[in-house]
């Protein structure tokens, strides 16, 4: 789309009562700005400007990116300033839709409609709300056409009753923009520019004012304190929500579902409460996850199964796999098909081949584990001799006893048995019995100690 996209994110956002400049934010795990960013490129606008201020350079620095421009406002003087100071870097012949950086949920559908059309206009995006109270009304003539936006500490008893009020979002013709900003005063209340005096500069100029709302009225929400943030998040959650509904995910309760970042689900995919999905998921067909898991830039395979309590981070898992409950996947894991997790097992940096099993207990880290491989219970690799990091190589079927010490680096050769307790420093080779000695004592007629009185 032809315009430029100025975002206004310079305020404070005092109400939020946070050190954290308003618009960095998280919302469903991202910032507020963020979102009005992903929203903004998808109109594919000449040009997109952060006006930022508050905060110093957390705002720039935390988002940064080539498609970007940021101009520092400082000090806030007002939306009209803010807007003011973004005219240097903007294209002058496009018009420009002014976005907050507050205001996350707006979609891009309401953005192309709000600039469709063509011709000279001022359009600006207007909603009927139940509570006006704090918003800018919308003052319209006997012909219902718009004549001024008032804000509420200017507003008369009488505006005040009035429903209609300005979401902030608005096209600016780019062939008046720079004059009317010129023109604004901040005789008024705050004290302030206010960038809707442009409405009333529009009328004096014969300016043709049009107004469009929004589909969902949810999409105009702002965020101005900790409570409407929360609300926001329970918005976004059932945005989220619904959509895996749509797409036929099975979801055991709409409500405790956290999606923050990219779900993707194949068929028949079933999700018990209280998961959290952070980044990039991908779930193949027919995957299970239990309750309470968290699944970190994962993908897994078709008809795996996690079961409750597993926490899985940065990981490739195959298809028909069983892990959980309660096992922790660490990053640069990559596990083949029908593997099995179990549980209190902890997996870093490991690629585990098909059929291979470590179900109790275990560390298994910066490892290689070949095919039908059973790790026994309690068995950890000592992957750390205090400085550097080492690799065990485990190779196909290989037994391990329960509660070996495997010490890095070390390799069990194909078919090689460990015994129970053993610890492997040197190589074992295939086919091989591996043990360490360890006598057995007996005490007949041992007395175990009695309390003393
Ligand atoms: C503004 C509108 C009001 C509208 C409301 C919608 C004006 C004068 N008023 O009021 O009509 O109903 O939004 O929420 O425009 N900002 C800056 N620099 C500044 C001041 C603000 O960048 O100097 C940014 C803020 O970070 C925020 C946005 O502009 O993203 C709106 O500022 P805010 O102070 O919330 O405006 P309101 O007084 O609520
Ligand atoms: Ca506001």
């Amino acid at each position: 789309m032809s315009v430029n996209v100025v975002i206004l994110a310079a305020g404070q956002g005092k109400r939020m009562q946070s050190t954290l400049p308003k618009v960095l934010h998280p919302l469903a795990g991202l910032p507020l700005l963020s979102h009005v960013l992903t929203t903004a490129r998808a109109l594919n606008p000449t040009h997109i400007c952060v006006v930022y201020g508050h905060g110093g350079e957390q705002v720039p620095n935390a988002l940064r990116a080539p498609d970007l421009s940021f101009v520092k406002q400082e000090p806030q003087l007002g939306t009209g300033h803010a807007l003011q100071q973004a005219l240097p870097l903007i294209d002058a012949r496009k018009d420009t839709l002014v976005l907050y950086g507050d205001v996350p949920l707006i979609a891009a559908t309401t953005l192309k409609a709000l600039c469709a059309g063509s011709g000279e206009r001022l359009r600006i995006l207007t909603a009927e709300v139940a509570d006006p109270v704090g918003y800018g009304r919308i003052v319209r003539n006997d012909i219902n056409a718009i004549i001024a936006i008032i804000e509420e500490k200017d507003a008369t008893d009488i505006q005040r009753c009035i429903a209609e009020i300005n979401t902030g979002i608005m096209l600016l013709p780019g062939k008046r923009l720079a004059s009317w900003l010129e023109r604004l005063s901040n005789r008024n209340a705050q004290r302030e520019y206010y960038l809707t005096d442009v409405v009333a500069l529009a009328v004096k100029d014969n300016f043709r004012i049009e107004s469009c709302t929004p589909d969902d009225p949810s999409e105009i929400l702002g965020v101005n304190s900790m409570r409407q943030l929360a609300e926001l998040e329970c918005i976004q959650r059932q945005r989220n929500a619904n959509r895996l509904l749509d797409a036929g995910v099975a979801l055991a309760d709409p409500l405790r579902i956290d999606v923050r970042g990219d779900l993707r689900c194949g068929r028949d995919v079933r999700i018990d409460v209280n998961c959290v999905f952070e980044g990039s998921v991908d779930l193949g067909d027919n995957v299970v996850v239990g309750a309470n898991c968290i699944l970190r830039n994962v993908n897994i395979g078709a008809t795996t199964r996690v079961e409750p309590f597993s926490f899985i981070d940065d990981a490739m898992i195959g298809k028909n796999c069983r892990i959980g409950p309660y096992a922790r996947i660490r990053p640069g894991t990559k596990l083949a098909a029908d593997v099995h997790i179990g549980n209190f097992v902890e997996v870093k940096a490991a690629d585990i081949g098909i059929g291979s099993k470590a179900n109790h207990l275990s560390y298994i880290g910066d490892t290689t584990i070949g095919r039908n491989v059973n790790v026994g219970a309690g068995t950890i690799t000592c992957n750390y001799d205090g400085v550097n990091k080492h690799r065990t190589v485990i190779e196909d079927n290989v037994l391990i006893g329960s509660d070996v010490q495997l010490v890095a680096p070390v390799t069990v050769h194909a078919g090689a048995t460990i015994a129970a307790g053993a610890t492997i420093t040197k190589d074992v080779q295939a086919g091989e019995l591996a043990l360490t000695e360890k006598k057995q004592i007996v005490k007949p007629g041992w007395q175990r100690p009695v309390k003393k009185r």
